[in-house]
């Protein structure tokens, strides 16, 4: 069986009880699996920053996601679906003056996009029964955050150095990550 569906019987579980119902035990491991195997693919895209100096900036990250003491774990799981979703997207769009292999790209689209998927069926059930209204202001200013890291690369025409720039912050991003996978406990 795969986490994927063990993660649906947990939910169908949960619906016929009442029980607590998302096994955050095990999305924080699927978490760690992805963060680890992500930043593994980010490693073997190559380039140093050292050249590309010129075109480091800053992306200035939202003030709330610097204080991940702060998040209730379900508030952790919005975070982290917004961060793999944001990041997702970023490596779709065109690459081709970096020379990295299509193969690494290919292979972090997937683990994001399963982990994505994860999170959302959780998400979808801590919708229903809870509720939440933190969401907009915690995300909107996450997304501006990559909403720049895209403006960045779109003005610089997909660069490589631009790419590289964005490479080095996205593999930061996952140290942030790291730290919220732990908030994912039962
Ligand atoms: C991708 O960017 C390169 C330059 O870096 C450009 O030559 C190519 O046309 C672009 N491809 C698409 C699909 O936009
Ligand atoms: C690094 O990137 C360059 C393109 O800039 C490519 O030609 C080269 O093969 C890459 N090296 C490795 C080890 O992937
Ligand atoms: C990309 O990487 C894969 C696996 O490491 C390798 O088999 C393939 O030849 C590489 N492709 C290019 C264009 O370097
Ligand atoms: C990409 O994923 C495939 C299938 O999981 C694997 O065989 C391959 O080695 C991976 N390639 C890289 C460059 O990570
Ligand atoms: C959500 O919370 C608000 C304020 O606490 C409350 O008025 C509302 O009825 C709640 N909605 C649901 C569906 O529980
Ligand atoms: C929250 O965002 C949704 C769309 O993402 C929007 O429809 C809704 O109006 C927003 N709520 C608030 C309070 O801003
Ligand atoms: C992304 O990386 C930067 C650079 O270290 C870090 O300061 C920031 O917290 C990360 N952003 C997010 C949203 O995690």
């Amino acid at each position: 069986m795969t986490n994927q569906s063990i993660l649906r019987l947990a939910l169908l579980f949960c619906f016929s009880t009442t029980a607590s119902c998302i096994n955050y035990n095990l999305l924080r491991l699927q978490q760690r699996n992805c963060n680890s195997a992500c930043q593994d693919l980010l490693w073997q895209l190559n380039g140093t920053s050292q050249n590309c100096l010129k075109d480091r900036t800053d992306f200035k990250v939202p003030e709330g996601i610097r204080q991940p003491q702060q998040f209730q774990k379900e508030e952790a799981i919005l975070v982290i679906h917004v961060m793999l979703q944001q990041i997702f997207a970023l490596f779709r769009r065109n690459f081709s003056s970096t020379g990295w292999n299509d193969t690494i790209i290919k292979n972090l689209s997937v683990e994001l996009g399963q982990q994505r998927d994860r999170l959302e069926t959780a998400l979808e059930e801590i919708m229903e029964e809870e509720n939440f209204t933190w969401q907009n202001m915690t995300t909107l200013p996450l997304k501006n955050y990559y909403f720049r890291i895209w403006r960045h690369l779109k003005a610089k025409s997909y660069s490589r150095c631009a790419w590289i720039v964005v490479r080095a912050e996205i593999l930061r991003n996952f140290s942030f990550l790291a730290r919220l996978t732990d908030y994912l406990r039962n």
